[in-house]
């Protein structure tokens, strides 16, 4: 044997030298083991299989090529030898494909379990506020205020539930010519009561056209922007929303959006969050479902708008002017 035999020899991969008539020039002992293995037949079909390639017949040499035989995964590299053959090696990545499968699966079943303990964590609360009320309800059944708290957890529920099913459904907006100041007052109002040590500014600039929007899920967008910033803060603190046309010399060059700003008194989003904010169930709360953002991303862009991180814990809103017939 002489030296370079010697090297191909200890080479743990199979390496095999085969004609285009589909004969065996040369094989190394990891292909001899191989070839039992997997038996003449199979063998002879994995072999063979580049040779179906044109570009192989070109004397081209084509690395990567997938074969599955007998539930076994290959993928071979095809270089040309001489003038009428090719040099195969062979690599076995069965076992490696079962690893990376099972990896995404258990992955996959991690990620669904934080999903649904945050989504039930999430659903707690209202349906404990239910159950008390309607207990309550059985000794006095005049007690209208008791059904006015039923109502009242039963719309966060629903809003949790649309929140939820909004990340795999389409967006179907419902226009309206509305004033966008009207949309986020209503939004304040909803999370006032849940942070009563946050104090909002509002900075509006009364002169802003009405804009052409869907109420609901613009109040959906506000109210997860806003929310964020209420969490963000941990006690005490101030959020400022300001509005205005916004001159963005990329995204409103003419003038023709305007701006909402939320900022909040919070310390602003780590550095090695920036990127991943509008990622899908990217959280960094202990209960967070990291949805907020993705979804409010979504309905932003279907507006034909912007949603971005400006820096500052300051979260930016862009929404087109309605042009003159877009009503
Ligand atoms: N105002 C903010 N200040 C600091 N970090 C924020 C702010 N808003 C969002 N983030 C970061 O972005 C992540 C994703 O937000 P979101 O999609 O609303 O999901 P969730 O609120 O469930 O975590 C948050 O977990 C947080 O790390
Ligand atoms: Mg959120």
């Amino acid at each position: 044997m002489d030296r370079y035999e010697k090297i191909i020899e200890s080479i743990d991969d199979p390496i095999v030298v085969v004609s285009f008539t589909g004969d065996i020039l040369y094989m190394n002992q990891a292909g001899y083991i191989l070839k039992s293995q997997l038996g003449q037949r199979d063998f002879q079909n994995l072999i063979t299989h580049p040779l179906n390639l044109e570009f192989i017949k070109k004397g081209m040499s084509v690395k990567g090529i997938f074969k599955e035989v007998k539930n076994n995964r290959f993928l071979i590299d095809a270089f040309p030898f001489e003038k009428s053959g090719i040099t195969l090696l062979i690599r076995d990545i069965t076992r490696f494909i079962e690893l990376e499968e099972m990896a995404k699966k258990e992955g996959l079943i991690v990620t669904i379990s934080k999903l649904l303990s945050a989504i039930f964590h999430d659903m707690k609360g209202p349906v404990g506020g239910i159950k008390g009320a309607a207990q309550l309800l059985k000794e006095d059944i005049q007690d209208k205020e008791l059904v006015d708290d039923i109502l009242y957890e039963t719309k966060r529920l629903e809003n949790l539930i649309n929140e939820i099913t909004m990340v795999a459904k389409p967006i179907q907006l419902s226009r309206k010519v509305i004033n966008i100041h009207m949309v986020i007052d209503e939004a304040i109002k909803t999370l006032e009561k849940q942070f009563p040590e946050v104090d909002v500014e509002r900075y509006y600039d009364p002169s802003l056209p009405d804009l052409y929007i869907d109420p609901e899920y613009m109040h959906r967008v506000l109210v997860n922007i806003i929310r964020n910033g209420m969490e963000a803060i941990k006690g005490r603190g101030k959020i400022r929303i300001s509005t205005g046309i916004s001159w963005d010399t990329v995204y409103s060059p003419k003038g023709n959006k305007i701006f909402i700003r939320i900022k909040d008194s919070g310390e602003g989003v780590p550095e090695d969050m920036i990127d991943k904010l509008f990622i899908p169930f990217v959280s960094t709360k202990k209960k967070g479902m990291g949805i907020g953002l993705s979804s409010s991303y979504k309905i932003v862009k279907e507006h034909g708008g912007i949603l971005r991180y400006i820096g500052d814990a300051t979260f930016e809103i862009l929404l087109p002017i309605p042009e003159r017939g877009d009503k």
